[in-house]
């Protein structure tokens, strides 16, 4: 009998277990009685591998922890060999053959990169979020991955902040239902699958408000914008069935997150009863010493694991002084063990105890990336996540027949920037689409005249001699232009949010030399961006985030008309940065601006520039037009247990056939806290031909009228909401029902 056969043989007697659908808490709870503190402690700890790193090297020194028992999990280790080498390590050679969890930051896609999760959520398509996340799974799980770091479901109105763009924009509604959509795809109906891995609610919590927009941050938030804002979609993901949680960098409120018993105990556990298990986040617990919360890492082992931190990632701590720290009574012993037997019932859902070699299958590995199923629809959702902003003289779509095209800028050719930050293990050579390779499929070679004109960031004007010349060939212009990718996601915040470099200077001057021509930007980017200058400068843009693998093909389609825009914003535009944190469901304030008198003094407003932002939430145009008409209610008044029924007709009055994403609206007008002046509650995107009609209802019940008061009690109260069911959040309610 070889030495895995051995060991498995061993856990499987020891522990009584006859079959595998007996229960795993029975077989967690027999496995653990063989257990030392000092090999619980060992479940607790994650190191990294050398594939990948965020942050400092901690541990270097693996392969001894995991057959010392002293490793449960790794990250930035994968592929099939990879992860069966280690893996291996801790079936033959550690004591009890536990098997290693590997993990990984699959953001949005794995091989086949979709666009950043920022641009995904302005398809507002659940399906499409879901799809994504099923392929990114079916990757990673083929390279031995069981674990991503995502969703991250921040709620952000922070454009200056780099991980807004890992996230699904500002609205809490559309961010909860978008949060489960991930988790059900990444993990599936059947997390013993091994095509499924497990999902990570990510940063626990309020990690999006951090104050100015600096990475890291600390955030002070009353409880009540906590609960009704930056905690919902956690809890979505809970009720999803989430398998795990990261604890944040940031401080909430004066007590770092990763130390906080309030939000990791009182409230993940306690009232929303979870049952998986908690990750610091990189070094997060180590950091409780430079937040000034913890004397030294040995105080900060004590208060991550006392506040609900079950396992730290590659922080060293738990590892060095947990157990020390159990002797002396200062950690109670039943916290470790909750911990270890969280991760380990994680590890049974998996299948690995039934065969820790089950994601390890280098068939599996050679034929699941980049399948071209996968690639169609990573096509398919870069051109759902676009948002046309504008489109002056219909400069858009553009036609094939036209003689010559100037396409210009640093990212016409690009094939590097378009798959955006944390794009996993995705080739960022030889393998995405670039605008470029994009716009062949539908013009000759002779059609297409290209000059890179200036890079996103370098000094150097000494391109745009060509670039100009070469706009003042074409009849048409088109412009890709935006940040790097490296200028969005962790530790990239930006206190500038207008187009990076020489870029906009570049926009002038082509305008300038081509003052009648129609010029179109297709911009790519992590944040909102300060467009106020390119708007009058340009005739329409399009907004393609970073698009991902096939992200030039379907920019070439939304250009081109093969595909009609129906993305929507997620986070609103603003006109300059001054207006940050700008956001739809604002307060209304004891001065607002009065509709009659914009002008008028004392009111809550700025003397330069106008309160409303450049783009709003929900905004986003196509190349056919919907009309709403008709807005009818059920009834006047809703009561405790009954549902009101609230419907449209929208009419694609256009002349091509489109997708709309109907959006509907409520504004609680009174109450015992004030309420933002309009909430989303509801939408459905929908498909009309032209010409064609149909009647879009939502049903709302007290369920959505819900929100927490100042004694933090969940509930609604009676009286007047107005109500509209609207194409973005730019309308003025004219109808409203009672709450009894
Ligand atoms: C730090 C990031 O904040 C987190 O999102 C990520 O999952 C970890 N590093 C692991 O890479």
């Amino acid at each position: 009998m070889n030495q895995l056969k051995h060991t498995t043989f061993l856990i499987c007697f020891l522990t009584g277990i006859i079959s595998w659908s007996q229960n795993y808490e029975a077989k967690v709870d027999s496995l653990m009685k063989l257990m030392t503190l000092q090999e619980k402690i060992g479940q607790t700890v994650m190191y990294s591998g050398s594939w990948d790193q965020t942050g400092p090297i901690v541990g270097t020194d693996n392969g001894r922890y995991i057959r010392e028992g002293n490793l449960g999990a790794m990250l930035n280790a994968f592929t099939v060999k990879g992860t069966r080498d280690l893996q291996k390590i801790a079936i033959e050679e550690s004591r009890l053959g536990i098997p290693l969890l590997f993990g990984y930051d699959v953001i949005h896609g794995h091989r086949t990169i979709f666009p950043i999760n920022l641009g995904m959520s302005c398809s507002w398509d659940l399906n499409m979020v879901e799809e994504s996340s099923r392929i990114a799974a079916e990757e990673a799980s083929a390279e031995g991955l069981h674990w991503t770091f995502a969703p991250m479901v921040d709620i952000s109105r922070e454009p200056r902040w780099g991980r807004i763009s890992e996230g699904a924009g500002e609205d809490v509604y559309l961010g909860s239902q978008i949060a489960k959509a991930y988790v059900k795809g990444f993990q599936g109906d059947d997390l013993s699958q091994p095509n499924t891995i497990l999902a990570c609610a990510k940063h626990y919590v309020a990690y999006g408000a951090a104050q100015a927009g600096r990475d890291y941050h600390t955030v002070n938030m009353g409880e009540g914008e906590l609960r009704n804002v930056y905690l919902p979609p956690f809890k979505a993901t809970v009720d999803a069935g989430v398998e795990t949680f990261m604890s944040a960098f940031n401080e909430l409120n004066g007590v770092p997150t990763s130390g906080n018993k309030f939000t990791l105990r009182d409230i993940l556990r306690d009232e929303w009863n979870f049952k998986g298990f908690v990750v610091s986040d990189y070094t997060s617990i180590n950091e409780l010493v430079p937040h000034g919360f913890a004397k030294d890492s040995i105080d900060a082992a004590r208060i991550g694991m006392n506040a609900g931190v079950d396992m730290d990632m590659v922080g060293k701590l738990y590892h060095h002084f947990l157990k020390d720290l159990v002797e002396e009574g200062q950690v109670p012993e039943r916290y470790v063990d909750d911990a270890c037997r969280r991760i380990l019932l994680a590890k049974y859902k998996l299948g690995l105890f039934e065969d820790p070699y089950r994601y390890i299958n280098e068939e599996r590995e050679n034929t699941t990336k980049y399948k071209p199923e996968f690639l169609a629809k990573a096509r398919e959702i870069a051109a759902a996540s676009s948002v046309l902003l504008q489109n002056n003289r219909e400069a858009l779509p553009l036609s094939k027949s036209t003689n010559k095209i100037a396409f210009i800028g640093p990212l016409v050719k690009d094939e590097y920037d378009i798959l955006g930050n944390w794009a996993a293990k995705g080739d960022r050579q030889g393998k995405a689409v670039s605008v470029f390779e994009g716009i062949s499929e539908y013009l000759k070679s002779n059609q297409i005249l290209y000059a890179k004109g200036c890079d996103i960031l370098k000094d150097d004007e000494s391109g745009f001699a060509e670039a100009i010349s070469v706009s003042k060939q074409a009849e048409e212009i088109v412009l890709v232009m935006g940040e790097g990718h490296h200028m969005s996601g962790e530790a990239a915040s930006r206190t500038n949010l207008k187009i990076p470099g020489l870029q906009p200077k570049l926009i002038k001057k082509i305008r300038e030399a081509n003052p009648n021509k129609k010029i179109t930007l297709v911009i790519m980017n992590g944040r909102p961006l300060n467009l106020s200058e390119e708007v009058g400068l340009v005739d329409a843009i399009l907004e393609v985030w970073f698009p991902g693998t096939m992200g030039g093909a379907a920019t070439a389609d939304l250009l081109f008309g093969e595909v009609n825009p129906s993305g929507k914003l997620t986070v609103t535009f603003p006109r300059n940065v001054g207006q940050v944190p700008i956001y739809y469901n604002m307060k209304n304030t004891g001065r607002p601006i009065p509709e009659t008198n914009p002008k008028e003094d004392y009111k809550s407003n700025y003397i330069d520039v106008p309160n409303s932002p450049l783009f709003s939430f929900g905004y986003g145009l196509s190349y056919t037009q919907f009309t709403y008409s008709n807005l009818t209610l059920s009834s006047k008044t809703l009561d405790a247990n009954g549902t009101l029924e609230a419907s449209v007709t929208i009419t694609n009055s256009g002349n091509m056939d489109g997708h709309e994403i109907v959006q509907l609206y409520i504004h609680d007008k009174v109450g015992s806290v004030t309420r933002p002046v309009k909430e989303l509650k509801g939408f459905e995107k929908i498909f009309l031909k032209k010409g064609e009609s149909k009647k879009v209802s939502f049903s709302i019940s007290i369920e959505d009228l819900k929100f927490y008061n100042s004694d933090m009690i969940f509930g609604v109260e009676p009286g007047e909401f107005e109500i509209a069911i609207a194409p973005n959040s730019e309308f003025k309610f004219n109808t409203s029902f009672y709450l009894e």
